[in-house]
């Protein structure tokens, strides 16, 4: 039958290319055991090709970056992974900012793992100074001169943070022009309510890795062993961490004995964690001080087990635990879980004094003991754009045809720290909960697109200058935000009318000349000088209806004749009656007009003979109009 091939074969059609959609955009899931949403990407920077390391982890080659080159590090043979040997950097051809990004993902809490190495791969000797951020939040500095063991083995780096756009963002940021650099990255979802703690609220934080220690062992965890751990976390030694005198008397434990109770929700911590310990041989204090950034607040998490057998009583082993001198709690492990079973406790550390974050395990009966320690910088969460003028700029940055040197990526405005996107002015709203786009100005750019009716999501929008470029298209609708007061859209090949939109804003300045604009001017655009602003039409051909512009002809309305104008001029002489009548109309609004004795043709004139004066004096001039704008300050060629 025909008509239920063709139908089986339309869904073919509609079903295909879905499949393959969801093909692209399904993430790797290349651990199918993971407890949590089971959603985990391994991107090697720089590897041209998917690969499965020896522990069972499957790296996709290179992608989601939004430029940049790919490198190789100088002695690849110094580097056991082969996605540690690749990289990719990007030089300031790629712009200041650039980043990855993984679409298509559900929301939620994520491990972002990086590597980043720097092992001379350009030659130059010279590791760069460059900043990264995750979902808009700075997280990482990196200055020159690296540690001499990291710029040349590089280093791993973790944080737990909150996807809530549906796309994971890490964004690099060039300092001194320097072009930041990426070994790997990894993300993967894990519980939302892991790592929670009374105190404060996970949702407002960044939680950077600055120490997670398992006492007694080696480093392990996915990535570096065969070992699981539920999250992807890497385990590291603690005994860089123990203090000198701590050292001497240390005794570390182990049992093969399974420990009930570990890898469950919401933080799976694994079984291995709590099979190692150490303890001490002699009476004496743990001791461990951790290296912090002292500006910031920490959450500490400590784990114990007791795999002693010989402790089999509450009141057996009891210490202090002391942070920074101060003695914040009394653990009975026993007391708490009894033997063999995981007890974790966690702790918020502020107000530090030091760039040393010290905890200390104070004996008050037997000997301490301890199998884990993890330490956490809480980094604010900082303001992002938003998300409607996100769309808004995404749009006009494939529109306008924005070229790769002006780093149009990631976050518009976001961090705070960084500069926003090249010739884009941010501020915080009104109730300070999100960035907003305040001014663009994207003139002489060579840019050879249109502008995106989308530009109507920019409700804050206050000055728009794209001017002398090679833009074209008609203007669209969208433009005439209530918030615009200066446009600049003069010396492009911009077509078709004026939309009656622009009318509603409140201009102040409106440059529209040397385009290829047609139509009426509305009215209401041309009252712009009456309230003290400025307007340029001329040098567009086909632009009518104020002076010094010809009349339009009747009937002139967007560009065209208007179909209900060319019936009714062949249709009836009752049309030609009122023909005339709309004639005496349009004299009188004329006439009322030249009262307002604006924009007479020499006043146009020395409009454009004072751009020049306009363009040096353009700083100050910009300063005036910020702070008195909504004072209608009169600009240098309002016409007086
Ligand atoms: C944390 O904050 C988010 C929103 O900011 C809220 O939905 C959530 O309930 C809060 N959680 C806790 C434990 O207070
Ligand atoms: C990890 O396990 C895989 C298979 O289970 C094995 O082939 C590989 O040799 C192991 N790697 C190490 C370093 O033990
Ligand atoms: C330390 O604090 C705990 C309660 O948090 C208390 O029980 C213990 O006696 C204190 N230790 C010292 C030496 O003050
Ligand atoms: C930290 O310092 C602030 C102000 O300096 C103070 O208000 C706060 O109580 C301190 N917090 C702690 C835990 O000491
Ligand atoms: C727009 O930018 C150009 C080039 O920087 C400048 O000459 C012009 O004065 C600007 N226009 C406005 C209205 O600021």
């Amino acid at each position: 039958m025909p008509s239920s091939f063709s139908s089986s074969f339309l869904l073919l059609c509609i079903s295909l290319p879905l499949l393959l959609l969801l093909l692209l955009l399904l993430p790797s899931c290349s651990s199918n055991h993971l407890p949590y949403g089971s959603v985990s990407f391994h991107i090697d920077c720089g590897g041209p090709t998917p690969s499965t390391d020896r522990f069972g982890t499957e790296w996709v080659a290179d992608r989601y970056f939004t430029g940049g080159a790919a490198g190789i590090v100088s002695e690849p043979l110094r580097f056991s992974l082969p996605q540690e040997k690749t990289l990719r950097y990007f030089p300031l051809s790629s712009g200041k900012k650039n980043c990855y990004i993984i679409p298509g993902l559900p929301d939620g809490r994520y491990y972002f793992r990086t590597f980043t190495v720097y092992d001379n791969y350009d030659g130059r000797s010279h590791p760069p100074s460059f900043e990264a951020a995750v979902e808009g939040t700075t997280v990482f500095g990196w200055r020159t001169p690296w540690p001499s063991g990291v710029a040349q083995t590089g280093a791993y780096s973790d944080l737990l943070a909150f996807v809530r756009d549906g796309e994971a963002g890490v964004c690099f940021y060039s300092i001194a022009t320097d072009p930041p650099v990426i070994g790997s990255l990894s993300i993967l979802q894990i519980d939302p309510e892991s790592y929670n703690s009374d105190s404060i609220n996970g949702t407002d934080f960044i939680l950077v890795n600055y120490g997670r220690l398992d006492c007694g062992s080696g480093q392990w965890g996915p990535g570096f062993s065969n070992d699981t751990d539920l999250f992807g976390r890497s385990w590291q030694s603690d005994y860089n961490s123990r203090t000198p005198s701590t050292r001497k008397i240390i005794d570390a434990i182990s049992t093969s004995a399974s420990i009930k109770g570990t890898d469950q929700a919401p933080n799976y911590f694994p079984m291995k964690l709590y099979q190692t310990a150490v303890t001490l041989g002699q009476s004496g204090v743990i001791e461990y001080e951790l290296e912090v950034d002292a500006k910031l607040d920490y959450m500490l998490w400590l784990h114990f087990a007791e795999i002693d057998s010989r402790v089999n009583k509450i009141g057996q082993r009891v210490f202090d635990v002391v942070v920074n001198g101060e003695n914040v709690t009394q653990i009975d492990i026993f007391k708490q879980v009894g033997a063999f079973a995981p007890f974790d406790w966690n702790y918020i550390v502020k107000n530090l004094s030091s760039s040393f974050l010290n905890v200390k395990l104070v004996p008050v009966v037997g000997v301490p003991l301890i199998s884990g320690l993890e330490n956490y910088a809480l980094v604010p969460i900082d303001l992002s754009t938003d998300p409607n003028q996100v769309i808004a700029m995404r749009a006009l940055k494939e529109s306008l045809r924005v070229p790769d040197r002006m780093g149009w990526n990631g976050d518009p405005c976001a961090p705070t720290g960084w500069d926003a996107w090249e010739g884009i002015t941010c501020r915080p709203n009104k109730d300070r909960s999100s960035l907003i786009i305040y001014q663009i100005d994207v003139a002489s750019q060579g840019l050879k697109g249109f502008i995106s009716n989308q530009i109507s999501l920019l409700s804050d929008l206050v000055s728009l200058n794209l001017s002398s470029n090679s833009l074209g298209g008609a203007l669209p609708s969208g433009l005439g935000q209530k918030s615009l007061v200066r446009l600049d859209l003069s010396n492009n090949q911009f077509t078709g009318p004026i939309p009656d939109t622009l009318t509603v804003s409140h201009l102040q300045l409106v440059l529209l000349n040397n385009n290829l604009l047609e139509g009426r001017v509305p009215e209401e655009l041309y009252s712009v000088g009456v309230h003290g602003g400025a307007i340029d039409v001329s040098g567009n051909k086909g632009l009518c209806g104020i002076p010094p512009l010809p009349d339009c002809p009747m009937f002139w309305e967007n560009g065209g004749l208007s179909s209900g104008g060319k019936i009714a001029i062949g249709l009836s002489c009752l049309v030609v009656f009122s023909v005339l009548l709309l004639l005496g109309y349009i004299c009188c609004i004329r006439r009322r007009r030249h009262d307002y004795d604006f924009a007479l043709p020499h006043e146009l004139m020395s409009l454009s003979a004072k751009r020049n004066k306009y363009q040096r004096q353009k700083s100050l001039m910009l300063l005036e109009m910020e702070s008195q704008h909504a004072k209608a300050l009169p600009s240098p060629f309002s016409p007086r």
